[in-house]
């Protein structure tokens, strides 16, 4: 269906034909202790292009040291981690990188004050003119960043805005397309849409959906399993530093993944110990499946 009109990208993407049968990622009985606290053990995962993998858990549950190995920022002490079939160890998260493994992370590395389009050229400026006269190329940067934002649906009237003016969704949308840009074959979120309300989550998983649309194979970090569910297509669930289910789309629905994200058990025990405290009404407490629902905006509703 996508037509070959769609410009940069896929030239970017063509050096690497995605075979659909071999993962990008992945970890085999992959496992990291800090000294010795265990923080991930036995974790199996594949990340295949053209497929968002949701890694789903709760606090402490070991996603951010799952990523981190990913991304090159720590390395795993048992298991093996393999990229395109081969084991690798990487050193710095620059190694990941040069493998196509790009990290959006929660806080986001920009600079508030500078415009939206020299934060999306950061650290890879275009230059124009031979030494010692090079200089920035800042008409085509603006131009090109103006154009791969559109091109991933972000329309912004000014590109000179600076990029602390954008909201957050917005700025997790600027670093998706920026990956993108730069040529990422796999794409790491980690929690994008905690801070955010629901409006601008969805903003957000409309680019993941984009991204994975331009062929990458998305890590999507999140305890929330409605917006794992709208877009996902395998989700891999993490308690205790253990994977507890890896299950594709087919093969498990909504309100199983909130229950094993809810631990249903564990919240019919947390609702009796409650019923014995005064002044808590348990028949008003939400089922386990509402417990982990987004939160309504207050606006509406009101009457
Ligand atoms: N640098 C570290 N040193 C020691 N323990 C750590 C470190 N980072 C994480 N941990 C521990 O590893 C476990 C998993 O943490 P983490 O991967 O951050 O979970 P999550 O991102 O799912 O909340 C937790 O028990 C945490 O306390
Ligand atoms: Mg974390």
């Amino acid at each position: 269906m996508t037509s070959n009109e769609t410009g940069t990208h896929g030239a970017v993407l063509e050096d690497t034909p995605p075979e659909k049968d071999r993962p990008l990622v992945e970890l085999r009985g992959a496992g990291k202790s800090y000294g010795n606290i265990r923080a991930l053990h036995g974790v199996d995962l594949k990340v295949f292009p053209n497929q968002v993998t949701c890694v789903l858990g709760d606090n402490g549950a070991g996603k951010s040291t799952l990523i981190k190995i990913v991304s090159g920022l720590h390395q795993h002490t048992e298991g093996e981690f393999l990229v395109d079939g081969e084991p690798v160890r990487f050193s710095t998260p620059r190694e990941a990188l040069d493998k196509g493994i790009a990290t959006v992370y929660q806080d986001l590395a920009v600079v508030p004050l500078m415009p939206v389009w020299r934060n999306f050229f950061l650290g890879s400026e275009m230059t124009k003119g031979p030494w010692p006269v090079r200089r920035l190329d800042i008409e085509k940067m603006k131009k090109t960043a103006d154009e791969e934002l559109r091109n991933m649906g972000i329309v912004l009237d000014d590109m000179e805005q600076p990029i602390g003016t954008l909201s957050g969704g917005q700025r997790q949308c600027v670093a998706i397309a920026r990956a993108v840009y730069f040529g990422a074959r796999v794409l790491i979120l980690d929690e994008p849409t905690a801070a955010l309300g629901v409006k601008q989550s969805g903003v957000v998983l409309k680019y993941i959906a984009a991204a994975r649309e331009k062929g990458l194979g998305v890590i999507f970090i999140t305890h929330n399993p409605h917006h794992a569910y709208m877009v996902g297509d395998h989700f891999s669930v993490l308690r205790l530093g253990t994977m507890e289910l890896s299950a594709s789309r087919s093969e498990v629905s909504l309100e199983e993944l909130t229950n094993h994200m809810a631990g249903g058990t564990e919240l019919a025990s947390l609702k009796h110990e409650l019923s014995q405290v005064r002044g808590v009404d348990v028949e008003e407490l939400p089922e386990a499946g509402d417990l982990t629902a987004p939160v309504a905006t207050s606006s509406e509703g009101k009457s």
